[in-house]
């Protein structure tokens, strides 16, 4: 613990003198999270993300997520030094998508408009039309098929599918997957549910199908946080990386958070939801970007210009 302290004070230090800002995803280390928000940055989900990084004065962020997080703060502000904790932070989604296997989709099925989730690479968004992130993805697809749009969707097949059955539009899409809320199972979910019959059911829309159907609330990280602290319920299951626990036991200590169970029953699997990638974030990392300038994310041109239209209609729409 007296170690852990020392390197926040290093981190924190560094961060004063190189007068650069911490943006933090919800699913990092808790201490991580804590230097964000002591030292005026952010905790929040990718969506806010992208939109604090682009409005904070620094010349120098440091993106504590994982690399599409970086690169989307880099094509936005093509003129700040982005870096980050950790440059071998990815993601299942961004992998499961290669930048030339999705043209080739893209080229078969010219007729549709090419909408992607933010978890994917600068070249995959330098072939959409549209980005979303799980906070707003809903309302951008909706908007799209009221115009009347066809959709090439990719890379999360449940998020899809989610957009798909709420809204009715048409869309082709890709076969990708979480890692993480993938595993999260809806019997066990079930079982849990009984256990805890006035819990509210909180999910991410990256998970299963049998899962969400039995959400009170689908959302964001920030959503779910949101209905963490909104709701009148005492217990919470909480169906998404357990890293946001830290931030919703902060703000709702008198409240009672579940876990949803990933495996097996949920006796024997407590804690399997974190993204192995997000855990790669550490205050070493921290230290060290800034000490060394390591772990700096560049976007090449002309991907970053190409990119940069999708992220920004979604902030438009947004806005
Ligand atoms: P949010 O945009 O909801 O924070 O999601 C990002 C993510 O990677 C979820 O797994
Ligand atoms: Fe990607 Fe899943 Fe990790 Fe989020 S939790 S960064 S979607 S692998």
């Amino acid at each position: 613990a007296e170690e852990r302290r020392e390197w926040k004070e290093r981190a924190r230090a560094l961060l004063a003198k190189h007068d650069a800002v911490l943006v933090a995803h919800y699913y990092v280390d808790g201490d991580l999270q804590d230097l964000a928000l002591e030292t005026g940055g952010c905790v929040a989900d990718s969506l806010e993300m992208a939109r604090f990084g682009r409005d904070h004065a620094s010349k120098t962020l440091v993106v504590a997520g994982v690399r599409f997080m970086g690169e989307t703060a880099k094509i936005l502000s093509p003129d700040k030094r982005v870096l980050m904790p950790d440059l071998d932070a990815t993601c299942s989604l961004d992998l499961g998508c290669p930048p030339d296997e999705f043209a080739a989709f893209c080229d078969a099925h010219p007729d549709r408009k090419v909408v992607v989730y933010a978890n994917t690479s600068a070249a995959v968004k330098a072939r959409a039309d549209w980005m979303v992130t799980s906070s707003c993805a809903l309302a951008i697809v909706q908007h799209l098929k009221d115009q009347g749009e066809k959709i090439l969707w990719a890379p999360d097949k449940h998020l899809g599918r989610y957009i798909q059955e709420q809204t009715g539009t048409d869309m082709l899409m890709w076969n990708g997957a979480c890692i993480v809320h993938d595993e999260f199972k809806g019997l066990e979910l079930e079982l849990l549910k009984r256990e805890h019959p006035g819990a509210m059911v909180l999910v991410h829309p990256e998970s299963p199908r049998s899962v969400v159907e039995q959400a009170d609330v689908v959302g964001s990280t920030s959503q779910l946080l949101q209905a963490v602290l909104q709701g009148s319920a005492r217990e919470y299951i909480v169906a998404t990386d357990n890293g946001i626990l830290h931030r919703m036991r902060q703000l709702a200590p008198d409240k009672v958070l579940i876990e949803a169970p990933t495996a097996g029953n949920s006796a024997t699997c407590k804690s399997c939801a974190h993204c192995p990638w997000m855990a790669m974030n550490a205050l070493q990392g921290v230290v060290a970007c800034l000490e060394q300038g390591s772990g700096e994310i560049t976007v090449p041109e002309p991907t970053r210009s190409q990119a940069l239209g999708c992220i920004e209609r979604m902030l438009d729409f947004v806005a």
